[in-house]
């Protein structure tokens, strides 16, 4: 509504809050992302990392806050909604459809983008069947920059764990999103598996234009990857910076950093 008086970023994000029965997840959260960017989000379990991106992605809807993303206010619009404009996720809890092929799960994606018409349809075969074609290569090339091309007549759930996170991201991917939200992509994965991940993630982003959100617990991701590092702790902002000033950042290694040194994630 209006005209915005500041410069305007992808997303704008303000005094965004999500409370259950009480408990504030997120409280006041204020931040920018702007086209391009990769901004990594950490903070201890609990912090409210997930229902950040369950409120960007409309999964959830705020209590109170506002969400702007290329200057039309989004708040309060549900998922299909969101999807539609340009934001996708992946989820910390792999969702994949488990007994459908690794292919379907893809072209099952474009479809919430790349609504085939009605009239197309019943206007003939013709153009059905080579709009069909058309997203079946589309989505073999998405798994090809993921490795999975291999394994498209798979059923997801019979994929090993580290290529069950890649789909996710080839998934949401196949949305054509422009704003990514990726929800510890690299969790449970080795470091040569997290190395792959990290190169699979920048082509795509290089190729498709796309602006990142990163959740993760792997320091080591977070700060090779991420231009901007929020840090959040019991749902608020803690600090968010540079990965280098966020390493030195007192309050952050006491809250996380220090800790997480030894704390497994999960
Ligand atoms: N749907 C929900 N209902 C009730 N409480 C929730 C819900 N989702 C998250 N929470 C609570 O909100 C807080 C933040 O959780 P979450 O966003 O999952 O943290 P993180 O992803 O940083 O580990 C936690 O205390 C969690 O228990
Ligand atoms: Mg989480």
């Amino acid at each position: 509504m209006g005209i915005r008086s500041h410069i305007s970023h992808l997303l704008d994000v303000t005094d965004l809050t999500k409370s259950f029965k009480g408990l504030h997840a997120l409280e006041d959260v204020n931040f920018q992302v702007d086209a391009d960017e990769i901004l990594g989000v950490i903070g201890p379990n609990g912090a409210g990392k997930t229902t950040l991106l369950n409120l960007l992605t409309g999964y959830l809807l705020p209590t109170r806050g506002k969400i702007y993303f290329e200057d039309k206010n989004i708040t309060g619009l549900r998922m299909p909604a969101v999807t539609r404009l340009g934001i996708a996720r992946t989820f910390q809890n792999i969702r994949l459809f488990g007994t459908m092929s690794v292919l379907e799960n893809v072209l099952t994606a474009q479809q919430l983008r790349t609504d085939f018409s009605l009239p197309e349809v019943l206007l003939g075969m013709g153009t059905f069947r080579r709009k069909e074609r058309e997203l079946v290569e589309q989505a073999m090339e998405h798994l090809g920059y993921f490795d999975l091309q291999d394994q498209a007549d798979r059923p997801a759930n019979s994929l090993p764990y580290g290529m069950q996170r890649r789909l996710e991201i080839a998934r949401a991917l196949a949305t054509s999103p422009k704003l990514l939200l990726l929800d510890e992509p690299a969790a449970g994965m080795n470091i040569s598996e997290t190395d792959a991940l990290h190169e699979m993630i920048l082509e795509v982003k290089q190729r498709f234009h796309l602006t990142i959100i990163l959740v993760e617990h792997d320091m080591r991701l977070v700060m090779n990857m991420c231009d901007r590092i929020l840090v959040l702790n019991y749902g608020r902002v803690l600090a968010t910076d540079r990965p280098e000033a966020i390493r030195q950042n007192a309050q952050v290694i006491e809250s996380y950093l220090g800790k997480s040194h030894h704390t497994a994630a999960s």
